[in-house]
């Protein structure tokens, strides 16, 4: 039942993606031509991570950011790179702090080399990035960049700190999602107009675009870790309650509940990591009570918050393919 449900709907995303194969070619070009290291092990761990599978969301907003300025240079897919080594070093530690096997359908690279290897590996990455954005950008983009940086190390710190936090709150929660996951996406697209010289307004609003399109991109990574398959997801499902992330749906399936029933799911996730059927349990509660549905809308609350920061602007190509994006979004398998 599953995998008919999930090959119906992966062409929608392949279809999606499939029009901008132009440009994902030249950035995956570039990330090939831009990762050396005298290192061999460096390099070697790098372009496992770095290659392969992702889908190069973040330099693709960054560049038709840029076009919706008419700046089609070849100099901005250069610059696109920065957001993808900085999204991938973001992984390397992610999949420590999760302790994740599984990264862009392949071992990751705690899996293969340990957490201290990923860990340098990431730190390797996030330099590259700093170098390329200092020799290819200008200040108020190197600025724009290490601000977000400092940030989503800290949202990864909160997240930390609330590790097993079953009482986690809503607010809490979209600090840690903003701060982790909807800076990257919103730099991105500021920085496309940044480089492009648009005015502050304009850069506010593409900032925005992006901060409300990542927190939807975040809201439905977390519905796909109870919904999707590993091979679909390309990395672990199940794994957030699991490690005691909590994440919207289980803050939602918990403020409904009657008191007893809450002691009895807070029972349930006090043994969730190692005992199997409490975690089969807990996610069917999940389920049973409509948050996933309940998440699901308000994703689409702030893909359309995000699509009302475009309305200003003239309506060309890369105004209409930065919607699509935003739309593909919520619908995504993967
Ligand atoms: C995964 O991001 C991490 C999150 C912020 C949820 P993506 O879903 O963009 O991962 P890749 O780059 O396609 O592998
Ligand atoms: C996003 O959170 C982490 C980053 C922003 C690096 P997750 O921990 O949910 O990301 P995935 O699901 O492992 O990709
Ligand atoms: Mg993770
Ligand atoms: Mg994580
Ligand atoms: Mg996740």
């Amino acid at each position: 039942m599953e995998q008919v449900r999930t090959k119906a709907v992966q062409p929608r995303d392949q279809e999606v993606l499939a029009k901008y194969a132009h440009h994902f070619r030249i950035i995956e070009e570039e990330l090939e031509n831009t990762l050396y290291s005298k290192v061999p092990a460096i390099k070697k761990m790098g372009r496992h991570s770095l290659l392969g599978q992702g889908k190069r969301l973040r330099p693709l907003l960054f560049v038709l950011s840029c076009n919706l300025f008419g700046n089609e240079s070849e100099h901005i897919y250069k610059l696109s790179v920065v957001f993808e080594y900085i999204h991938t070093a973001s992984l390397l530690h992610d999949d420590v702090l999760d302790n994740a096997e599984i990264r862009r359908k392949k071992p990751s690279a705690n899996t293969l080399w340990g957490n201290h290897a990923a860990v340098l590996e990431g730190d390797f990455l996030y330099s590259k990035a700093f170098l390329s954005a200092v020799n290819l950008a200008n200040l108020e983009f190197f600025k724009k960049l290490t601000r977000t940086t400092t940030i989503m190390a800290e949202g990864q710190v909160l997240e930390l700190l609330h590790t097993g936090d079953w009482n986690l709150d809503t607010r809490t929660y979209f600090n840690i999602i903003i701060a982790k996951t909807a800076v990257l996406i919103s730099a991105a697209c500021a920085c496309g107009g940044i480089i492009s010289e648009a005015d502050d307004r304009d850069v506010a609003r593409l900032e925005n675009f992006g901060m409300n399109m990542g927190i939807a991109f975040q809201l439905v990574d977390d519905i796909l870790d109870y919904t999707s398959t590993e091979k679909v997801f390309g990395k672990p499902v199940g794994k957030d309650l699991r490690e005691g992330k909590v994440t919207l749906p289980m803050i939602y399936t918990l403020e409904d509940m009657k008191s007893m029933d809450r002691e009895k799911v807070l029972s349930l996730l006090t043994s969730i990591a190692e005992d199997e059927d409490a975690h089969k349990e807990v996610v069917e509660l999940v389920r049973a009570n409509g948050a996933l549905e309940r998440v699901r809308s308000e994703a689409e609350r702030y893909v359309e918050k995000a699509a009302e920061q475009l309305a200003p602007f003239p309506d060309t190509d890369a105004k209409y393919n930065l919607l699509e994006l935003n739309q593909y979004i919520v619908g995504r398998s993967f």
